[in-house]
C-alpha cells in the first residue's frame, strides 16, 4: 500500500553537484562569510540593518561565480545588492571578489533562492530582481524545473516594490519563448519592451560567463525586462 504520509519531494531548479572547494574559496567562506553572509533564519530580513544604510535593494537569483554580480555592484555603489546562490564554490569566489575589489554593498544568501523568496525577503521589499541566464533544462521531461513557472513569478512580483523590474535573459530560444509566454499570462506585469517583444540588452549588465559560454555554442541571447504594475 502506498505511504500516504510521506512528503512530496519539492521540485528544484538545481542539482547539487558541488565539486571541490579551491582553497581560496574554502578560506573565504570561512574567513568573509561573517562579513557578507546572511543566515536566513526563520524571519524577514532587515536590510536597513545589514547593510547599516536605507537604499535601492537589488536582488540577483542564481549568480555563478558572482563574476558579473560583483562588477554590476561595484559599479553602482549607491545600490545595495542582495546575492542567492545554492553552488558553494560560486559564493566563495564571490566572497573573493568582494574582498579583493573592495565591494561594500553586497550581501550574500547560499540557500534555495524559492525558499527565502518566501520565508525571508518582505513583500515590496526589492526596486529589482535580475535572473540571468538561469539553468536551461533544456529537455522536455526537465521543464518543471525552471525557475520561471507561474507560482514563482507572483511570488517575485509581491517581493518588488510597485514600479520595480524583473530582468532576465537566456541564451535557450525555448527558455526565452517560455519565459516570454509565462510573463504574458503573469498578471501585474508590463513589458517595458511592449507586448511579445524582447528588450535590448540593458547597459548595466556586462556580458556573463554563461553567456560567453553561450554564444560560443553559437546561441542567441534575449533580455526580458518586465516592470511591476500593481
Ligand atoms: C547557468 S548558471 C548562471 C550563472 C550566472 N548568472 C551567469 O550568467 O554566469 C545558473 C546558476 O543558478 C544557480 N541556481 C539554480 N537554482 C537556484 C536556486 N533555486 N536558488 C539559488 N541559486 C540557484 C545555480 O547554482 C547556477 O549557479
Amino acid at each position: 500500500m502506498p505511504d500516504t504520509h510521506t512528503p512530496r519531494r519539492p521540485i528544484r531548479s538545481f542539482v547539487r553537484r558541488e565539486g571541490r572547494l579551491t582553497s581560496g574559496q574554502a578560506r573565504a567562506l570561512e574567513d568573509l562569510w561573517p562579513r557578507f553572509g546572511i543566515e536566513p533564519g526563520e524571519t524577514e530580513i532587515d536590510f536597513a540593518s545589514v547593510f547599516g544604510r536605507v537604499a535601492s535593494v537589488v536582488l540577483e537569483i542564481g549568480f555563478g561565480d558572482g563574476e558579473t554580480f560583483a562588477a554590476i555592484a561595484a559599479a553602482h555603489p549607491q545600490n545595495n545588492y542582495i546575492g542567492m546562490e545554492i553552488h558553494r564554490p560560486g559564493v566563495g569566489s564571490l566572497l573573493l571578489r568582494l574582498k579583493e575589489q573592495e565591494i561594500k554593498n553586497v550581501r550574500v544568501i547560499c540557500d534555495d533562492a524559492s525558499n527565502v523568496m518566501q520565508s525571508n525577503i518582505a513583500d515590496e521589499s526589492l526596486d529589482a530582481i535580475y535572473l540571468f541566464f538561469p539553468d536551461p533544462w533544456p529537455k522536455r521531461k526537465h521543464h518543471k524545473r525552471r525557475l520561471v513557472r507561474p507560482a514563482f513569478i507572483q511570488q517575485l512580483r509581491r517581493k518588488l516594490k510597485i514600479g520595480g523590474t524583473f530582468n532576465m535573459a537566456t541564451d535557450w530560444q525555448d527558455y526565452a519563448d517560455h519565459m516570454m509566454r509565462v510573463m504574458l499570462a503573469a498578471k501585474g506585469f508590463t513589458n517595458t519592451a511592449g507586448k511579445g517583444k524582447f528588450s535590448p540588452k540593458p547597459e548595466f549588465r556586462p556580458e556573463t560567463k554563461f553567456e560567453r559560454r553561450g554564444l560560443k555554442l553559437g546561441h542567441g541571447v534575449w533580455d526580458l525586462v518586465f516592470r511591476r504594475e500593481n
